[in-house]
């Protein structure tokens, strides 16, 4: 029964992992949360600032353990301590240009890190896991929209991408070996936006890299221009088309994940989680302008070196199986990133927002 289960959730304090908590805190589970800090926020006492916004919104409470998955001791330690049913893996790097500069690092953290997990959970005998996976796998589309069956691993233009591939190919390898193994791994087109509240949302430690950080760092007046990488793709507008998705809708999709595993065996499934829906930059900057009543200036320059031209999911799957489906829009993506960002100027570094923290 899904509302006895107990979650354990890596990379729970970053953008994805603190918003999907949110929605498995709502939908009944526990969740026992680790991570290491590397790309998020830790409070002078060691917890995570975001993880007390959650417990704030849900008022409920999160177990958390700072801990890196490459001490597999200390995750022994934290699966020796709670009976653990199921586990949602986002812990990784994800920072593409970082990626190239330092593959060594990115095959390390992100594989080892993996291969920890997966161990530590066999000992323990817990079989069921999500996993953060990526629209990156699918390389250059030969066809849109994209599907699951699409080919993965061939032109994968980075390192953190191929992380991913590698990640998923393990897993698959380890479901056919062991059927106890029951495995989902989603892959992600681009979230964006935050939770409603405007407690939570993106605040990486690491340099923003994304679109909509960069865009609303304009609007705030923390960068004078945007940079737009490329205005001579085929698009009817020449920049860059992707598939953005309410971080909220991603985590409901987690959400009807862990469901669907609880219920049925899956052995190992892929599913996209997407809209369907294809937006262009400029497209992004202007309804992010239009809802919120900020002016954005941009310059448009060449293409960023590893970039797809277009890229947006069919996520018919994941409705047919895990009966889920994306609700938000583009304008409520806008909207609810812009009231994350007014409210905490500096993230969860800012000093005062509308929120009392204790630990500030
Ligand atoms: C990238 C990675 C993807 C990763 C994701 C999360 C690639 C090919 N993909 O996605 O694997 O999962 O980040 O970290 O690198 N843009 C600008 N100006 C900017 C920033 C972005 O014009 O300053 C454009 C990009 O060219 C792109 C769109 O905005 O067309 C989205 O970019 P971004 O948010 O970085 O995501 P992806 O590149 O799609």
């Amino acid at each position: 029964m899904s509302h006895l289960s107990t979650v354990f959730v890596t990379g729970g304090a970053g953008y994805i992992g603190s918003h999907c908590i949110v929605e498995l805190l709502s939908a009944g589970y526990e969740v026992v949360v680790v991570d290491n800090f590397v790309n998020s926020v830790n409070g002078p006492d060691g917890e995570s600032v975001a993880l007390k916004r959650v417990e704030a919104i849900t008022g409920k409470t999160v177990t958390f353990y700072e801990c890196d998955l490459l001490d597999k001791t200390a995750l022994e330690n934290i699966f020796a301590k709670h009976k653990i049913d199921c586990v949602i893996h986002f812990a990784a790097i994800k920072s593409v240009g970082e990626s190239m500069e330092y593959p060594l690092l990115y095959y390390k953290n992100n594989l080892i890190g993996m291969l920890n997990l997966l161990e530590i959970m066999e000992q323990f005998g817990c079989f069921q896991l999500v996993f953060s996976s990526s629209c990156t796998v699918y390389g250059e589309p030969n066809f849109l929209p994209i599907t699951e069956t699409h080919s993965v691993g061939h032109n994968i233009t980075n390192v953190y991408g191929k992380t991913k591939y590698f990640i998923e190919e393990m897993l698959e390898d380890i479901t056919h070996a062991n059927k106890k193994w029951n495995i989902i791994a989603l892959r992600y087109f681009n979230p964006l936006g935050a939770h409603p509240s405007g407690l939570i949302g993106e605040d990486p430690i690491k340099p923003f890299a994304n679109i909509m950080p960069l865009i609303s760092q304009v609007a705030i007046g923390h960068l004078p221009i945007l940079t737009i990488f490329g205005g001579d793709y085929s698009t009817p507008d020449g920049t860059g088309i992707r598939d953005y998705i309410h971080v909220m809708d991603l985590a409901s999709g987690h959400v009807a994940a862990l469901n669907m595993l609880q219920k049925s065996h899956q052995n190992y499934k892929v599913y996209n989680l997407g809209t369907g829906q294809g937006v262009s930059v400029l497209q992004l900057v202007k309804t992010f302008e239009r809802v919120t009543g900020t002016a954005i200036p941009y310059k448009i320059v060449e293409r960023r070196e590893g970039d797809i031209s277009v890229m947006y999911a069919n996520a018919e799957l994941a409705e047919r199986e895990l009966e889920w489906k994306s609700k938000h829009s583009l304008e409520e993506m806008c909207v609810d990133f812009w009231r994350w960002q007014t409210m905490n100027p500096d993230g969860y570094r800012t000093k005062s927002t509308k929120m009392t923290n204790g630990h500030r």
